[in-house]
């Protein structure tokens, strides 16, 4: 386990990983939108681009986003200056059921989180937060699934972070290469 590469890859996933202290710095529009046109181009099947992002921006909205979140997470992404909902339409234009439509939309904030990377700004993806509150609140449908929080912003003082969340703030680890990538032969020959 560990951050080392096992082969050169391009420097935004390298750089990439998931701060919780924020600064509370504005984010500037063209960079914002233009994480969200990253978002736009990923692939998805028969091109459906399931994946809609709610955004809060200013404090009226953001106000309303951070009631959704669970304290573990409010105590440090409170401070994001962007917050925005994932949720994805489950069901292709013909009415199918699309079961695509989560990994679309996960590659999809992929994208944003890389582009953020590019532009010096920090992502950091959430499950935690009331999915049965937002639903409620914002009216949405079920046709929509209801994903993930981003919190998105410039990057701030870990000193002001509290002293257990400090100590987790750096880069998540990686299991090596080998776990994730099997050979074909090894489910053939069982
Ligand atoms: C779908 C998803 C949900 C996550 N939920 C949370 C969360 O609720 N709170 C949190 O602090 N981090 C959350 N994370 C961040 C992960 O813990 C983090 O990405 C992982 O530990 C790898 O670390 P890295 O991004 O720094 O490389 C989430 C990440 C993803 C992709």
């Amino acid at each position: 386990m560990g951050r080392e590469f096992q082969y050169d890859i391009m420097e935004e996933i390298k750089k990439r990983w998931s701060p919780r202290a924020f600064s509370e710095e504005k984010v500037n529009k063209d960079d914002l939108y233009a994480i969200f046109e990253a978002a736009r181009f990923a692939p998805s099947c028969f091109n459906e681009q399931p994946w809609k992002y709610i955004i809060a921006e200013d404090e009226k909205d953001l106000s309303v986003m951070r009631k959704f979140m669970f304290d573990g997470n409010r105590i440090w992404a409170d401070k994001a200056q962007v917050l925005a909902l994932v949720i994805s339409n489950n069901t292709f234009w013909n009415g199918k059921k699309n079961r695509w439509n989560q990994f679309d939309a996960g590659t999809s904030w992929g994208y944003l989180s890389l582009e953020a990377q590019r532009r010096g700004l920090i992502t950091h993806a959430m499950g935690g937060f009331d999915r049965k509150k937002v639903r409620k609140e914002l009216n949405i449908s079920d046709k929509y699934d209801i994903i993930a929080m981003i919190a998105i912003g410039k990057m701030g003082n870990k000193e002001n972070l509290p002293k257990d969340i400090k100590e987790r703030e750096k880069p998540g680890l990686r299991a090596p290469l080998n776990k994730s990538l099997i050979n074909l032969n090894y489910f053939k020959d069982k």
